[in-house]
């Protein structure tokens, strides 16, 4: 099997920021992955602009930016004028979800929606079509380093099934207590994308670490 594989920048040492991102670019990691959190949507604070911004002009990674905001609607051109490629936003924090995703596409980025653990994946039969990819969340966000959520394997199965049965071509993307063990069972379920923090960033060599689940998984 062969995946994708987006490291998150969350389980970083923020002191060493700068050396972080130079691991990463010099990894096989395929983006970056950045959690933007309100401290409203979900119960933290992680990333704001002037941080990013500096982030963003020294990763030679595609910035994949996982959105865990209220009215994400309002920050698209912000994210784009950033130099992001993959923006994604919750399900949950968008009452006009359509509307956003055309935001996001219309503004050159590719445009994802991610499910929270109880939202089913059957909620995206009217929208699957317009987005270039499905993140599942394994674990309940705000933070990293938690445990991998099971059931999400059978949703990432379901989603699979929905995107083959229309001919589509969305990608999966998942994100929470990934690992060698759980990224295989992710990828066997239909995972194209996988986001590590802790098992990454945790690791005695990350690069290597890196390395090891682009081989293994
Ligand atoms: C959680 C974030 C994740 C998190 C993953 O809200 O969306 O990206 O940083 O970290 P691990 O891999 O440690 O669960
Ligand atoms: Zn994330």
């Amino acid at each position: 099997m062969s995946c994708m594989l987006a490291p998150s920048l969350l389980s970083a040492d923020f002191l060493h920021l700068a050396s972080e991102i130079e691991m990463i670019n010099q990894s096989e990691a395929d983006w970056l992955h950045l959690d933007v959190m309100d401290g409203v949507f979900v119960p933290n604070i992680s990333l704001g602009f002037p941080v990013m911004q500096h982030l963003a002009e020294f990763s030679v990674k595609p910035l994949d930016a996982h959105l865990m905001i209220v009215e994400p609607h309002k920050f698209i051109t912000r994210f784009r004028d950033l130099g992001v490629s993959t923006l994604s936003v919750h399900y949950e924090a968008c009452p006009h979800l359509h509307g956003t995703i055309m935001k996001i596409k219309e503004a050159g980025m590719q445009a994802g929606i991610v499910l929270n653990p109880h939202t089913p994946v059957e909620l995206l039969t009217d929208i699957i079509e317009e987005v270039d990819f499905v993140l599942i969340m394994s674990v309940n966000p705000g933070f990293g380093g938690q445990q991998f959520i099971p059931h999400s394997i059978e949703k990432v199965r379901r989603l699979k099934e929905l995107i083959v049965s229309r001919g589509l071509k969305t990608k999966i993307e998942v994100d929470g207590g990934i690992d060698i063990e759980s990224g295989k069972w992710m990828v066997e379920a239909g995972a194209d994308i996988l986001v590590a923090g802790n098992s990454i960033f945790k690791a005695e060599n990350p690069i290597e670490m890196i390395k090891q689940m682009k081989q293994e998984i």
